[in-house]
Order: structure tokens, then sequence, then C-alpha cells
């Protein structure tokens, strides 16, 4: 079966960037001039993908606005012939793609945000993608997913070798076999485990093709780490009835659910953007300049 659906959940506190997001949403946070979900809605429609649910609560209602026409805004630059600008407003408007929204009550965790999304997919195989990582690679990661989707027809999970120290802060995979270049079978997924206890290096990304049995697990599964409904658990509880694959990612990841890695890749699309590219280099020129003046000072 085609995989043309996709649930994006968006529903989450985005503690980790408060003040900023307690009235806004995470996943309004401009890389530059464009909200992080934009590039995950963009990548989806790169893949084939025809529907998406956004999985949304309390404050994120500048998400469906983001999506939505805004009539005043496109007759003002129509009059101000600002063509350029309405023609990127329209847009977004115009995607190419169908968005349907649906909320999350509680942020229960990631898994009950995807149990949201039951009835929209039904019987069919889906994505799911996380608007915390953005990807780059010749394809886009969530197509690479569903090429092997349509070899295999199993659940696919991406990962993505990180550094040891950091694998308590991702579900990790226990590998038990590489079957085709970056195709692996998977003895069980961990969610955040303990640095010494991780079976492997491979970490969960947040990109995932599921099967609709995943719906059955998530009815029942209970509270995982942090109190939360975890993905994680769902997805390991499924490897043990139909196989689950994990394929890794060899492309570029940015991380922008946290600040280091949001500032990182904002700089990074900054030096891409051509509205913005020749100053900002000039500007971490100059930077790079004073300090490492200051740090030879500090040195002396
Ligand atoms: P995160 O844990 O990265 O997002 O969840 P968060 O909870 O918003 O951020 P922090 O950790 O408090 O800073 C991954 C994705 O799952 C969604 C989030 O919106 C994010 O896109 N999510 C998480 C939900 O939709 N519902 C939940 O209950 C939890």
């Amino acid at each position: 079966m085609k995989v043309r659906k996709a649930v994006i959940p968006a529903a989450g506190l985005g503690t980790r960037f408060l003040p900023a997001t307690k009235a806004m949403p995470k996943e309004m946070l401009p890389i530059v001039d464009k909200p992080t979900i934009q590039f995950i809605v963009e990548e989806a429609k790169k893949s084939g993908i025809e529907d998406i649910l956004i999985v949304t609560g309390k404050n994120k209602r500048s998400i469906e606005d983001h999506f939505d026409a805004n009539p005043e805004l496109e007759q003002d630059l129509q009059e101000k012939h600002k063509d350029k600008l309405l023609k990127l407003t329209q847009s977004i408007t115009d995607l190419g793609v169908n968005l349907y929204y649906t909320r999350q009550p509680h942020p229960a965790g990631l898994g009950d945000a995807i149990y949201r999304a039951k009835s929209f997919v039904g019987d069919e195989p889906f994505v799911v993608m996380l608007g915390d990582d953005l990807m780059n690679d010749k394809e886009p990661l969530t197509k690479q997913l569903i090429d092997r989707y349509n070899k295999t027809h199993a659940s696919t999970i991406a990962v993505m070798r990180v550094p040891h120290e950091e694998v308590s802060k991702y579900g990790v995979i226990d590998p038990s076999g590489e079957i085709e270049s970056g195709l692996y079978n998977v003895q069980s997924f961990v969610e955040k485990p303990a640095v010494d206890e991780a079976p492997s290096d491979l970490a969960i990304i947040g990109r995932y093709l599921l099967t609709p049995e995943i719906f059955d697990i998530l009815a029942t599964q209970k509270p995982g780490r942090g109190g939360e409904i975890q993905l994680t658990d769902a997805i390991d509880t499924m490897n043990k009835t139909q196989r689950v694959f994990a394929h890794e990612f060899k492309g570029e990841r940015h991380d922008v659910g946290n600040k280091e890695g949001y500032l990182e890749t904002a700089i990074e699309y900054g030096l891409t953007h051509p509205e913005t590219k020749d100053a900002l280099r000039q500007y971490i020129i100059d930077l790079g300049t004073k300090l490492s003046r200051q740090n030879k000072n500090k040195k002396n």
C-alpha cells in the first residue's frame, strides 16, 4: 500500500525553550525566516506525502494560522506592489498537501500524541515526523524510509550514530545484524538508556515509518520513562510480533529542539540564505577575530 499520510506531533510543552514557549509554540520558532514546522511539511511534500495530520494542543493556534491564508496581509502587500513577499506568503497556503489538525488534551507523551491519529491513519502505513530534527540529504529522510517500506512492507525507524556520551538523550536500538547496507534487524528499542547500559550508539531520530498495528499497542500502552506514554516502548512491543527495521541516516541532522542546536542551525542556514549569507559570513569572521583576541588576552 502506498505511504500517503504523515503525522506531525506538535503538542509538547517545549520546556527547553522557556520562556519563549510560554505562549508560543516551539514549532513556530524560525530558522532565519521560516518556522521549523514548515521545513517538516516541505520534507513531507517532497517525499510524496499527500495528507498531514498535525497534533496540536493549547497555545498552538498560530500553527494553523501560519498555513492558512491571510487576506488582510495579502491585500496590503498587493496594494504596495510587494510582489515577491506576496508570492512568498501565498506559497505557504499552497504547499500542495492537505493539512488536518487535531488536539491532544494533555501532553501525556509522544505515544499518546500519535494515538490521536488513529482514525486519520485508518488501515494504512504512515510516517511520523518530529519537528525537532531538520534533515538534509540528497533524498529527504522520509522518502528514504518510504523506499525501504516499499521493499520490505515493514515498519522502519530512522536511526543515526551519535557520540556515546549522548545516548541517554535518545531512544536507542539494540541491532541484531545489518541485512543490507544501512538496514538493521533490531533486537530491542530502549528509551533513553543510561550511558553505560546503552546497547549501541544508534539513536532514534525524528522520523518513523509505522504500520497501523501500532495503534492496537498504543491503546493499552502504560506510561514509561518520565511518566509519559512512550512511542519507543510501543515500537519495542510491536517488534515482538512483526518485524521493525532500523534505517541508518547518513545525511546531516540539525537538532533544533535544544538552544545550542537551534542557534547553530540558524547560523548554518543563515550562511546559505540569499538575504543574509554575505553579511552574516563577514560578521562571523569579525567575531572570530574578536573572540580569539579575547582568548589570547585571557591566557596572558
Ligand atoms: P519533545 O520532548 O522533544 O518536545 O517531544 P517537548 O516536550 O515539546 O519539548 P521539551 O522536552 O519540553 O523541551 C518530541 C515531539 O513530540 C511532541 C512535541 O511537540 C515534539 O514535537 N509531543 C511530545 C507531543 O505532541 N505530545 C506530547 O505529549 C509530547
